[in-house]
C-alpha cells in the first residue's frame, strides 16, 4: 500500500480500512492498532438534534430538525429546493440561531460555539456557494484552508493532491479559471487541509455533468474510507442514497423520512415523491 490514504480502491466497502471510532483524519486508519469495532447507530459523531431556528429575527425555517452522522459513515440529506437542507447544515456549523435543540460533536455540546471554534474542534464545512477564493491560485486556496494550523501542512497538501491530481497540475492557476467539478475539488481539498474529524459538504456535485458527479462521489467515498465521517446534502438524491449509510429526507424544515440509504431507496413513498418513481 502506498503512503497515501487515498490510494485504496474507490468505493471500497471493506469496513476494515475505516476508523470505526469516527475520528477520521487525513492520516490512514490502522485497523490492527485501532479501537475495537463500534456498532454504528448508537452514538452519532456529529448531530444537530431537534433543531428549531431561522435567520436573524426571521421566522423559523427549521422545525425540530435532526441530522446526524455516525463514526466512519456517510450521511446524506436530500429533499426539495427550499426544504432547509442548507439551513440545517449552517445550523450545525453555527451560522444560524438555533432557538431550540442542540448540536453535539463527539458527545460535547457545541451549540453555543462560533463557526471558527467549531473548525478548531474538528469540523470541516464546504458551503453550497462561494466556497473557494476565485482570484487566488489553487495552492493559495489550500493554504488558506490550513489557516488554523501552526504545524507543517505540506504532507496534507500532498494528500489532497494525490486525491485530486488535477489540482496539483493546476496549482498555480487562479481557482476561478477551473471547471465546476475542479472548483468543487478545490473546495473539498480546502476543507481537508485542517485535518477535520468530520466533513460537511453542501451539494458537492451541484452543476457538474453526470460523469464528473460519479468522479466526485468516488473521491468522497475514498475520503470516507479513511475513517472520516461525512455529512452531505445532495440534489442527486438517488445516486447519493446509494452511497449513504444513513439518509434524511427534509421537507419544509422537518424530517419527513429517515433510514439507511437502502431503506430510503426501497421506500415506495420516498421513491414516488423524491426519487422520480
Ligand atoms: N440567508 C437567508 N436569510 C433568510 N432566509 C433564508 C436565507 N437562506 C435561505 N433562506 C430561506 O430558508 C429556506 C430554506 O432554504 P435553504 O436552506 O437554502 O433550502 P435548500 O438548501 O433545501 O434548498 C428558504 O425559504 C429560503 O428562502
Ligand atoms: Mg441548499
Amino acid at each position: 500500500m502506498s503512503d497515501s490514504p487515498y490510494q485504496d480502491d474507490h468505493g471500497n466497502k471493506d469496513a476494515t480500512i475505516t476508523n470505526a471510532a469516527g475520528m477520521g483524519t487525513m492520516t490512514p486508519a490502522h485497523p490492527q492498532s485501532g479501537p475495537t469495532h463500534k456498532v454504528a447507530g448508537d452514538s452519532p459523531f456529529l448531530i444537530g438534534d431537534t433543531m428549531t431556528g431561522g435567520y436573524g429575527k426571521g421566522p423559523d425555517i427549521l422545525h425540530e430538525c435532526t441530522i446526524a452522522v455516525n463514526p466512519g459513515e456517510i450521511a446524506v440529506i436530500v429533499g426539495p429546493n427550499g426544504a432547509g437542507k442548507s439551513t440545517a447544515m449552517k445550523a450545525v456549523f453555527g451560522m444560524l440561531n438555533v432557538r431550540q435543540g442542540s448540536v453535539r460533536l463527539d458527545g460535547e455540546d457545541i451549540t453555543n460555539l462560533s463557526p471558527q471554534d467549531r473548525v478548531i474542534k474538528g469540523m470541516g464545512f464546504v458551503p453550497q456557494t462561494n466556497n473557494i477564493f476565485t482570484s487566488m491560485t489553487v495552492e493559495e486556496n489550500l493554504e488558506m484552508g490550513a489557516f488554523i494550523r501552526t504545524d507543517d501542512f505540506s504532507d496534507t497538501m500532498e494528500q489532497v493532491y494525490s486525491l485530486f491530481p488535477i489540482l496539483k497540475e493546476k496549482r498555480h492557476q487562479a481557482a476561478g479559471e477551473l471547471s465546476g467539478g475542479q472548483r468543487q475539488q478545490v473546495a473539498v481539498g480546502r476543507a481537508l487541509m485542517t485535518q477535520p474529524k468530520v466533513l460537511m459538504l453542501d451539494e458537492p456535485t451541484a452543476g457538474v455533468s453526470p460523469i464528473v458527479m460519479d468522479e466526485l462521489f468516488d473521491r468522497i467515498i475514498e475520503v470516507s474510507r479513511t475513517g472520516l465521517p461525512i455529512l452531505m446534502v445532495e440534489q442527486n438524491a438517488k445516486q447519493a442514497l446509494e452511497i449513504a449509510d444513513r439518509g434524511y429526507v427534509l421537507v419544509q424544515g422537518r424530517n419527513a423520512y429517515s433510514g439507511t440509504g437502502k431503506e430510503l431507496l426501497a421506500d415506495p413513498e420516498v421513491r414516488k415523491s423524491f426519487l422520480g418513481g
